[in-house]
């Protein structure tokens, strides 16, 4: 291993300059010469291959977003798209790739791996959706910007005695209204995963209401229901004013927090050790706050599921 490709592809995560940073800087510091593909695979079809030294990853482990932008490649699911791909990678001398992004993103490395280049995944989505690890890069900056967003919402929630209704991102996932709506005090949480009982929230709200409750939160997770028709329902059922609040992408930005700033760093930096040793097909991920490396093909063939004891916790607390 000589050249070491790194690239981040799919949604933005905070957290994803720590990785390349570390990409960066632990490449270097072992002898080898690490390349940045710019634009995620669409860059990497398109030859947007460029040097990284040492300086060009400095000021950059605070900052959201990701310095080599991202992109969902179209032109990388059609057949020629990995074969210009790896003549790319070829052309350049470049033998592993770290690639850092979603479980749409690990497909993309598979495909590499097929044609010969060594790939490892490094997981980095705020949906937290990325089996095999306790947290991807960028979820905890979102909970933290959900958290935040709920805490201003609140305020007002409670000056005008309103239900207020936040749909938080997490495409098909209920991690961040989990952990959000945990973390946030909701009266209840809505994801994706359960089917949801209309009476049951409503007969909720209604008791706060009676024991003299001021607001009401309902996190929804994107997926789990349309937002406005529940606002809709709950309004016509509590008769009671309801607000609908959609979070949207300022939930991909902003400063990563030290969590993920550390996750980032520590996974990528071993991503760097599992190309050194001739490994590949691989994600490194983080369990019980150990990195670990899994096969990137059985990461593909599951699905993470969401907690249970915070499903059941959430709904104790919210009595
Ligand atoms: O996967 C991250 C994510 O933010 C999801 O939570 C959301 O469904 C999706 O990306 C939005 O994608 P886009 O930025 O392409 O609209």
């Amino acid at each position: 291993m000589r050249r070491i490709g790194v690239l981040t592809s799919g949604g933005d995560a905070p957290g994803m300059n720590a990785a390349i940073r570390a990409v960066v800087r632990k490449s270097i510091y072992h002898g080898l010469e690490p390349k940045g593909i710019r634009r995620g695979f669409s860059g990497l079809i398109a030859n947007e291959i460029i040097s990284l030294g040492l300086g060009s990853v400095a000021d950059i482990i605070h900052r959201g977003g990701t310095i080599l932008r991202t992109a969902r490649s179209a032109e990388f699911m059609t057949p020629e798209g990995p074969l210009i791909a790896v003549e790319n990678l070829q052309n350049a001398g470049i033998d592993g790739v770290v690639i850092i992004g979603g479980d749409g993103s690990f497909r993309g490395a598979l495909k590499l791996a097929e044609l010969g280049i060594k790939v490892v995944g490094v997981p980095a989505s705020i949906d937290n959706d990325i089996p095999c690890t306790d947290y991807s890069i960028g979820f905890d900056t979102a909970v933290n910007t959900v958290i935040d967003a709920i805490n201003k919402i609140r305020d007002t929630a409670t000056s005008h005695e309103r239900i207020f209704i936040i749909e938080v991102m997490g495409h098909r996932s209920g991690h961040i209204a989990l952990d959000a709506g945990l973390a946030g005090g909701a009266e209840s949480i809505l994801i994706p995963e359960l089917p949801y009982d209309l009476e049951e929230i409503v007969a909720k709200l209604r008791r706060g209401q009676a024991r003299g409750k001021l607001h009401s939160i309902l996190v929804v997770a994107e997926g789990a229901a349309n937002v406005f028709e529940l606002g809709n329902q709950i309004r016509e059922m509590t008769e009671m004013e309801t607000r609908v609040t959609i979070l949207g992408h300022i939930q991909r930005g902003g400063p990563p927090t030290a969590m993920d700033r550390l996750l980032a760093s520590r996974m990528a930096a071993h991503a760097v050790d599992v190309l050194r040793q001739g490994d590949t097909r691989k994600m490194v991920g983080m369990k019980a706050g150990q990195i670990e490396t899994w096969d990137l093909d059985s990461i593909l063939h599951s699905r993470k599921q969401p907690d249970r004891d915070i499903i059941d916790l959430a709904s104790i607390l919210a009595i």
